[in-house]
């Protein structure tokens, strides 16, 4: 790469093809020539056969696509604009793992160009662009960050399972090391998204702004789980109050529930790490953590409170949130924990997860067909993921699946406006 310039003959390589670089990748690619890279060989196995283990893009649009997949770094050699979307994830204290952020640099240090723009859109806290990632590229090219080659960050925003916010449509921040790159990558993004751009005043202020985007959730969601957790106790349903609030214009619409994942339950600990760095007690921020952190096992304890001993549970979904096979850092399991040490045995069933995934991870055998389970075998059939599959089910089957007097337990309120089978009871958050 010799200049600094933009054109559809431009290598771009995506970093990193899961959640996010995959769609990314595959936007870009209708319009430049583009290279995605994974270390995952499985990984890009899979897509080279048309499969999407994700299920962000479908087999005919993969394969429709010009998107050309590797794990091979030498096919990544020289490209004018790197996009780099590893994983951020937090390690078992809950301190941000930059491993493989660290890691992607190392691989592109030795093989980036001369002008070559690497732009981070994995979620980091202010700082980790410009004081962790250039040095590293500097030393393993031998270049010199901001002469030779230049930083860029955009944060992306796009959710998982969510069809409607996506990479095409939502606005894009960005920010460059130099005017030239916040050019460079206004022409880049404007060429996917209707969304538009908006120019943050540096790298930094990207950074924050990604990160109390999810914060700033966590902390909602924090509060609402707060009063469930009173109103339970004051039997008082929390929906009920929400609905009654919720004709207030400004009233802020959130709803309880288990906050996990690879963002909310993740991203205000980077903040929060980087607070603490600067000496100061991030107490909002963890506060919010906390109590979403302990959000499942309050559900199992009013769960258990309700049903007399010991006795067979069915949990109806694990992944961290609806029509989604994600299962990374999903609370459900959680939940599963706080049941099973107050004594039940506990099956699960899930709509959208992978059998093998869930087994591999949680050592969790996922139940068949709703229908092949047996009638009136559990004491309580748990609602704790709203696919739409559980959305739609009848409460005929829900009978059918209890023993007489059994507990419907409506975490998500998908249930709410179901009229309850004559010989069962019904509790909901
Ligand atoms: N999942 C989301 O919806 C979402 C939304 C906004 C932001 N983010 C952020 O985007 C980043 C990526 O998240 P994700 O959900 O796509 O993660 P992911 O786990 O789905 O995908 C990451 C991919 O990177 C690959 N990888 C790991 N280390 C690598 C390396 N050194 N070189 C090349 N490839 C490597 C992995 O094999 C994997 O395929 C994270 O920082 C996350 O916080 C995610």
């Amino acid at each position: 790469m010799s200049a600094l310039s933009l054109t559809s003959e431009t290598p771009i390589v995506v970093v990193g093809l899961g959640y996010v670089g995959l769609p990314l990748a595959v936007a870009l690619a209708k319009k430049f020539n583009v290279v995605g890279f994974d270390i995952s060989e499985q990984r890009i196995a899979e897509l080279k056969d048309g499969f999407d283990r994700t299920e962000e893009i479908e087999r005919e649009r993969l394969e429709a696509s010009s998107l050309a997949v590797t794990s091979s770094v030498e096919e990544i050699r020289d490209a004018g604009v790197y996009i780099v979307t590893v994983p951020t994830p937090v390690d078992e204290n809950n301190k941000p793992d930059l491993f493989p952020v660290r890691a992607s640099c190392e691989t592109l240090g030795p093989i980036i160009g001369k002008n070559s723009i690497i732009v981070f859109e994995s979620t980091v806290y202010p700082g980790v662009t410009e004081e962790l990632c250039g040095p590293i590229l500097e030393e393993k090219s031998g270049l010199v960050c901001g002469e030779d080659f230049y930083l860029g960050y955009s944060p992306e925003r796009i959710n998982p399972g969510d069809k409607v916010h996506t990479v095409d449509k939502i606005t894009k921040v960005i920010s460059g090391q130099t005017p030239e790159v916040v050019d460079i990558l206004e022409e880049l993004y404007c060429a996917v998204t209707s969304g538009g751009v908006f120019k943050a005043s540096s790298i930094r202020v990207a950074e924050a702004a990604k990160v109390i985007e999810n914060a700033q959730r966590d902390i909602n969601i924090g509060f609402v789980n707060e009063i469930t957790m009173i109103f339970q106790k004051l039997g008082i349903s929390v929906y009920d109050v929400l609905e009654a609030a919720g004709t207030k214009w400004n009233f802020l619409n959130f709803t309880p529930g288990l906050v996990g994942g690879h963002c909310i339950g993740v991203d205000p600990y980077y903040l929060a790490e980087r607070a603490k760095q600067i000496n100061h007690d991030p107490r909002i921020i963890l506060s919010g953590r906390a109590i979403n952190d302990g959000m499942a096992d309050f559900v199992a304890e009013r769960i258990g409170a309700q049903l007399s001993g010991a006795g067979k549970i069915l949990v109806l979904g694990l992944t961290f949130k609806e029509n989604c096979p994600d299962l990374r850092n999903t609370k459900a399991v959680d939940l599963i924990q706080g049941l099973k040490v107050r004594g039940f045995t506990v099956d699960v069933h899930d709509a959208a997860a992978d059998p093998a995934e869930a087994k591999e991870f949680f050592n969790i055998d996922l139940k068949g067909d709703l229908s092949d389970l047996p009638d009136h075998s559990y004491v309580a059939v748990v609602g704790c993921v709203s696919h739409d599959e559980y959305k739609d089910i009848q409460m005929s089957e829900l009978e059918r699946l209890l023993e007489p007097g059994g507990l419907i337990a409506d975490i998500k309120a998908m249930w709410r406006d179901k009229e309850k089978p004559q010989y069962i009871r019904k509790w909901q958050l």
